[in-house]
């Protein structure tokens, strides 16, 4: 049964309604035309969907209606105008951290919210806080260096 679901996305106050078994990438994606965020395997196991959930990063394919309602979340898209996501974004490209770029967006999240917490992580960190984004295309050192450098001129 469909039923209202309010949460703050972007900054905003949205209502969807949808069941109770709604995923939040879904919610995202096809009610609120959200579509920066990327589905990838359905499961928790590629980490494309990774949205901030009250500041924390996680796999928008797990969290179900019931468990965004009444929260913060943030996408890629609500960080436009994050001078950090900023930059973090623009060294991905200068820095040739993306090729199909389908992962780049949990990525960028993942480090924002590594950033926020930790402004100078170590490599050894920063592999962590990544290793539930899988990326097919680049192999993880030139996404690593970049988030390195970035960290580095922050
Ligand atoms: S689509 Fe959510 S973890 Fe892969
Ligand atoms: S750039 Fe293609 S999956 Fe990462």
């Amino acid at each position: 049964m469909k039923k209202n679901y309010q949460m703050r996305v972007n900054g905003k106050e949205e209502t969807v309604n949808v069941s109770d078994t709604t995923t939040l990438i879904e919610i995202l994606r096809d009610h609120l035309q959200l579509t920066g965020t990327k589905e990838g395997c359905g499961k928790g196991e590629c980490g494309a969907c990774t949205v901030l959930l009250n500041g924390e990063p996680v796999n928008s394919c797990l969290v179900f209606a019931t468990q965004a309602e009444g929260q913060e979340v943030i996408t890629i898209e609500g960080l436009e105008f994050d001078n950090q996501a900023n930059r973090l974004q623009q060294a991905f490209v200068q820095e040739g951290a993306v090729q199909c770029g389908y992962c780049t967006p949990g990525m960028i999240i993942s480090s924002k919210a590594l950033l926020d917490k930790d402004p100078h992580p170590s490599r050894e960190i920063i592999r962590e806080a990544l290793s539930g984004n899988l990326c097919r295309c680049t192999g993880y050192t030139k996404i690593i260096d970049t988030i390195e450098k970035a960290s580095k001129e922050g």
